[in-house]
């Protein structure tokens, strides 16, 4: 069986589906905080648990009978979440899981200005001295592209802090993979890479909106702190204003400017280009 944390939210429900169409779903289970938000699951076939990642006990009851487990990354912003990965770590190998996976983040590291990749890089150290076989998907940056971009549907302009190379993957991708390593015959030890066959910059987001929409859109490079204070006068609260400031920075830093064919082959086809994911964005 392959029990998968997270599987309410938008990536690994979505490695749900793909792995849904790969295996049946009675050697599938979740682990969810919300079972009642896995009901369409429980009614394919699929064994629904509820767990939490402050709960040990919950979380091995969850993992019972799994050779393997994915663990998604917590999004619980107030939490000590190293530690809640760790716990989600420790339940997977008391229970005799054989490997160990993880939604990772390409650009891993301890000493980086965006503060994810820290918690990464704790979680991969963590997974790696388990003592089982373990998997970090190192997925690149990937969300809702107006967050990332900003209003330029209606002013025209991408304008933010400046940027340097990094992927942006679609998350339907991301996931699509993910159930493509879990289910492969020959496992893929430790970190795997999945991002763009080439990097990209809010350059090259500008110039594919312009080809998509037919109108001029310019990338605006804006001074860092004028950017953070405009975000908070439009009401983003400055921490998140300076978190997201600390991904650009780190893209400037090259910390993103690495690619692998791994997406590719596993996709058996090019991932979404950043031309394919605004497509669907676009107001005409
Ligand atoms: N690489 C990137 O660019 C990028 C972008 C966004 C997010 N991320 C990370 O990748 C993860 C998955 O992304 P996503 O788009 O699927 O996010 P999402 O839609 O917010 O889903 C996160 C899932 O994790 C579950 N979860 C969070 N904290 C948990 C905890 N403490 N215990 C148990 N389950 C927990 C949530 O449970 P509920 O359904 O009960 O809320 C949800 O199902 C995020 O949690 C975040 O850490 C990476």
């Amino acid at each position: 069986m392959i029990v998968v944390t997270g599987a309410t939210g938008a990536l690994n429900g979505a490695t749900v589906d793909h792995l849904l169409k790969r295996i049946p779903p009675h050697q599938i289970g979740v682990s969810v905080r919300d079972p009642a938000r896995a009901a369409h699951l429980a009614d394919r076939g699929v064994r629904v648990r509820q767990a939490n990642y402050d709960n040990p006990a919950a979380l091995r009851h969850s993992f019972a009978d799994a050779e393997q487990v994915l663990l998604v990354s917590s999004s619980d912003l107030t939490a000590d979440v190293v530690a809640q990965h760790h716990r989600a770590i420790d339940a997977a190998v008391d229970t005799g899981a054989q490997r160990i996976l993880y939604t990772s983040a390409q650009g891993t590291a301890f000493d980086t200005p965006y503060p994810p990749l820290a918690i990464h890089a704790a979680t991969e150290q963590h997974l790696e001295a388990s003592g089982v076989a373990w998997t970090a998907l190192r997925n690149g940056f990937y969300g809702d592209p107006t967050q990332l971009l900003g209003a330029w549907q209606e002013t025209g302009v991408i304008a933010m802090p400046a940027d340097g190379p990094f992927s942006w993957i679609d998350r339907r991708d991301a996931a699509e993979a993910a159930a493509a390593i879990i289910t492969a015959e020959e496992p893929h030890e430790g970190p795997i890479d999945l991002t763009l066959p080439e990097p990209v910059t809010l350059a090259d987001f500008a110039a594919s909106a312009s080809e998509i929409t037919g109108r001029q859109i310019d990338r605006v490079v804006v001074d860092d702190e004028t950017w953070v204070s405009d975000a908070t006068a439009s009401g983003t609260p400055e921490a998140v204003a300076r978190f997201t400031l600390s991904m650009f920075q780190a893209t400037r830093s090259g910390h993103f400017s690495g690619s692998d064919p791994s997406l590719s082959r596993l996709l058996e086809r090019e991932p979404r280009s950043i031309t394919d994911q605004l497509k669907g964005l676009v107001v005409r």
